[in-house]
């Protein structure tokens, strides 16, 4: 052995499709410690060789200190079958763990065409899938870990992965290329989105057409079934549609796996009302629930929702990424509600600062729905807040009162929301208790 070969380090290997999340886990890996780093800097198909030489290039970017170390093993990817003949089998067989990467062919097909990149087509994604299942059928049992893609973008899923939150990314540079094999900059930010099968599912077929019914996909599904059946991860195919706990919603964009109309019957008992109403809605979202408001709530043409989100990254609500404003904005359009929903690009409390200091909406709503950032002290901001721009006998709403996540009590709304009613308590009059803990405002203010 030469000098350069005994300071490489064991190697794990990323077996998955394009666009399927190999750079992500790649960095999760390193960001709980158990890579060093992963890229696909290997690029050259003898083994030994291009190990070696993938570490040359990878060890000098990474910090001093983990220079010329043992140290955790190093990660490297692999896109079966463009860069590495015959699946990755060779370095697959050098690796003493193969990670194999599986998302839903549509998933893939839907981000590569997003992209407008030249691999989105069937044929392609057929060669790669097939690759894949070469490889596992030849992989050594206990080598192989099957990860989902799912898995890696929820942040239920990571937890349950890696053990721990990862709400942040140590990305190395990569050989001074730009926004390396992150081309939305979705990485690079720590703005991992979730992406349902749902959502993906549902934007593959409206922006390209009936994609289902394409014999391309049949082939690549038929083969993805295959995959998954193989490593015990039959879960990976259900298409869970929300639309079924929607049906209302179906022609709006969005995640729709939240929000006070999953239970519409319900809430249209409480408040259905046919002369106009005034809204505020604090956490818009993607503005589902404000136009399922105007469609089934409050349909007077001259009723309004007044929404308030800044559309940023909010740790306690994950999913809101770059697509949020703009599905929000197209959700509008697509209501027919322009002239009623208005958003105010902001904090809460910036915006309720100023709703309260300006005419017209002091005592002035019929309706407040809380459901902005899900911090404790955020909550009972918006309640106090809100309670004075809320008429005598309209309506808060307050989200998420059972939700939890993390161990911090802080960090949930339910002492915020309780705190709330311990002060407010004389002027509270319960409506309805539960997941949604909602309030008439009672008396005169006098
Ligand atoms: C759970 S989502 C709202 C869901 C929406 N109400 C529905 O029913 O579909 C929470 C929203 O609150 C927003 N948000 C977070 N912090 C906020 C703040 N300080 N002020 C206003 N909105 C905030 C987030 O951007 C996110 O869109």
């Amino acid at each position: 052995m030469n000098e350069g070969e005994q300071k490489v380090p064991s190697l794990q290997v990323i077996v998955g499709l394009m666009r399927s999340g190999t750079s992500l886990l790649g960095h999760l890996l390193g960001e709980v410690g158990w890579a060093r780093y992963a890229g696909e800097s290997h690029a050259v198909f003898d083994v030994e060789e291009g190990v070696r030489k993938a570490w040359s290039i990878i060890e000098p970017e990474l910090p001093p200190e983990l220079q010329g170390s043992e140290g955790p093993p190093f990660c490297d990817k692999v896109l079966v079958p463009g860069q590495v003949p015959d699946g990755g089998r060779f370095l697959a067989g050098r690796a003493e763990r193969v990670y194999l990467l599986l998302r839903h062919p549509l998933a893939v097909w839907r981000s590569l065409r997003d992209l407008d990149w030249e691999w989105g087509r069937w044929d392609y994604l057929i060669g790669q899938l097939e690759a894949m299942r070469r490889m596992v059928a030849w992989c050594p049992k206990g080598k192989l870990v099957a990860v989902g893609y799912s898995d890696l973008t929820t942040r239920a899923g990571r937890l349950s992965l890696f053990g721990r939150d990862v709400s942040s990314y140590r990305l190395l540079p990569k050989t001074g290329v730009p926004n390396w094999d992150d081309p939305e900059g979705l990485i690079r930010t720590g703005t991992i989105r979730e992406m349902s099968l749902a959502v993906d599912y549902e934007r593959a077929v409206s922006q390209v057409g009936e994609a289902t019914g394409e014999e391309g996909f049949r082939k690549a599904m038929a083969i993805y079934r295959e995959l998954v059946m193989m490593v015990g991860r039959e879960d990976l195919l259900a298409v869970e549609s929300r639309e079924k706990d929607a049906p209302e919603a179906a022609k709006y964009l969005g995640l729709k796996k939240w929000g006070w109309y999953l239970r519409l019957d319900e809430w249209k008992r409480l408040f259905f009302t046919e002369v106009p109403v005034r809204v505020l809605e604090i956490g818009a979202f993607d503005g589902v629930s404000a136009n399922l408001m105007l469609d089934h709530l409050f349909p007077h043409p001259e009723s309004r929702v007044y929404c308030i989100d800044p559309f940023l990254p909010d740790p306690t609500t994950p999913e809101v990424c770059g697509q949020t404003r703009e599905d929000f904005y197209e959700n509008r359009r697509r209501g027919g509600h322009e002239n009623q929903i208005e958003i105010f690009e902001g904090l809460s409390v910036e915006v309720l600062g100023w709703m309260i200091s300006e005419e017209g909406y002091w005592n002035s709503f019929d309706f407040v729905y809380v459901d902005g950032s899900h911090r404790a002290r955020d909550v009972l901001t918006d309640g106090v807040m809100s309670w004075n721009l809320l008429k005598y006998g309209g309506v808060m709403a307050f989200d998420d009162y059972e939700w939890k996540r993390g161990d911090d009590e802080f960090g949930w709304p339910r002492r915020g929301i309780d705190a709330f009613e311990s002060v407010f308590r004389p002027e509270l009059r319960l409506v309805k208790g539960g997941y949604r803990r909602i309030w008439q405002k009672v008396g005169s203010g006098q």
